[in-house]
């Protein structure tokens, strides 16, 4: 079997940060979204990995690699505009041919891997296996209307009045008559081919689509609330590590990643947090759920629940910063000259909230 892992997209639900970076390459415990997909697409022995990539080819191009460190096969599959995740099949069949295969969103990360899921479709006779996870606000997902068995009658693409609090996860597994499905479709409202659609084809076909539901927890990370949770999550199962240098007056407390050449000085972090490399923090507070990415430099300064990237410079005496996420090579610093204004070069798109 192979995966077709899905890189492209236009990530307009995260600007400024996705005007310089791709979606996907966004850290949650200091590591890469895709990375974790990867991870799970080799941990179910899949070999073969398709990749879909878009405006930031060169970008994914260059984290992944021929994908040896993961031990898989990568294929680059550019797809010309970002419409629709049924498009990115389409453009994907010549790869894929007729044989069953993965799809896996590359900005979803789902809890216990994908093993388990392509083990039981290769034992099934369906055409498709979906994942559907109970949410508080539907509207803004896939969701699924389901029989009192379980069974999926119908899928529709953020309704305004959902069926049922049951969102389809970003994960799913098919038999190549999805093709035939998608060479049908035409695009939704936004303009897109819609995989909802394509798996609401195979129902109409009396295909037979088999839901399971996911027990551990699913992250959707399109927004910046989402890669927050994401990383509160995944930090939860941090493995405790400290190669840089703490000195006698700083303070360490919980799960925590220090990585090497990083330097404390009279800190504080509380874990669960992941510190980079070559970080320096300095008379800071590191609260729960932060990551720090490499290289980044933290005085006389408190951040806590949040998503720092490489280089960032934060220098705020007194003050705490809480659900930041901050990109690279950021600088945030008190001037301490008059008048006592905001001085602000913001990107496009930026958010600043002032208490
Ligand atoms: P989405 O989050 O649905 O779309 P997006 O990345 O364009 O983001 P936004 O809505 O904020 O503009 O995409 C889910 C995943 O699929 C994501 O990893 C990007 C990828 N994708 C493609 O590769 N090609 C596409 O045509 C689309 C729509 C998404």
């Amino acid at each position: 079997m192979k995966a077709l892992l899905l890189a492209g997209g236009k990530g307009t639900r995260l600007r400024p940060l996705t005007y310089t970076t791709a979606k996907q390459l966004v850290p949650v415990a200091n590591k890469p979204i895709l990375y974790y997909a990867l991870e799970a697409v080799r941990e179910a022995g899949i070999r073969d990995v398709g990749v879909i990539v878009g405006a930031t080819r060169a970008e994914i191009e260059a984290a992944v690699g021929d994908g040896r460190r993961w031990d898989v096969r990568i294929t680059y599959l550019p797809q010309p505009e970002p419409l629709g995740i049924a498009h990115a099949v389409k453009i994907a069949h010549p790869y894929l041919g007729d044989e069953p295969f993965l799809l896996f969103l590359g900005d979803n990360l789902i809890q216990g891997g994908v093993r388990h899921l392509v083990h039981e479709f290769n034992s099934l006779d369906a055409a498709a296996l979906i994942l559907l996870k109970e949410v508080a606000d539907p509207r803004a997902f896939g969701v699924a209307e389901v029989d009192a068995s379980g069974r999926v009658i119908r899928l529709v693409e953020k309704p305004s009045v959902p069926p049922s609090n049951l969102a389809l996860v970003g994960v799913y597994l098919f038999r190549p008559a999805v093709h035939e499905v998608i060479a049908t479709l035409q695009p939704s409202a936004r303009g897109e081919l819609e995989i909802t659609d394509a798996i609401q084809g195979l129902l109409d076909r009396g295909e037979r689509v088999v839901a399971r539901r996911l027990s551990g927890w699913w992250l959707d990370t399109g927004k910046k609330d989402d890669m927050l949770e994401a990383n509160r999550v995944v930090l939860e199962d941090l493995q405790p590590s400290i190669e840089g240098e703490v000195d006698a007056e700083s303070r360490v407390a919980g799960r925590v990643v220090i990585g090497p050449g990083t330097r404390l000085v009279r800190s504080t972090v509380r874990g669960p947090a992941a510190i980079g490399a070559g970080c320096e923090l300095v008379d800071a507070f590191i609260g729960p759920y932060t990551s720090i990415a490499d290289g980044a430099r933290i005085v006389s300064s408190e951040v806590d629940h949040s998503i720092v990237l490489e280089g960032s410079v934060i220098h705020l005496p007194g003050q705490r910063l809480a659900d930041c996420l901050i990109g690279r090579h950021a600088t945030i610093t008190r001037a301490g000259t008059r008048p006592a204004a905001l001085r602000l070069l913001l990107a496009d798109d930026s958010e600043v909230s002032l208490p």
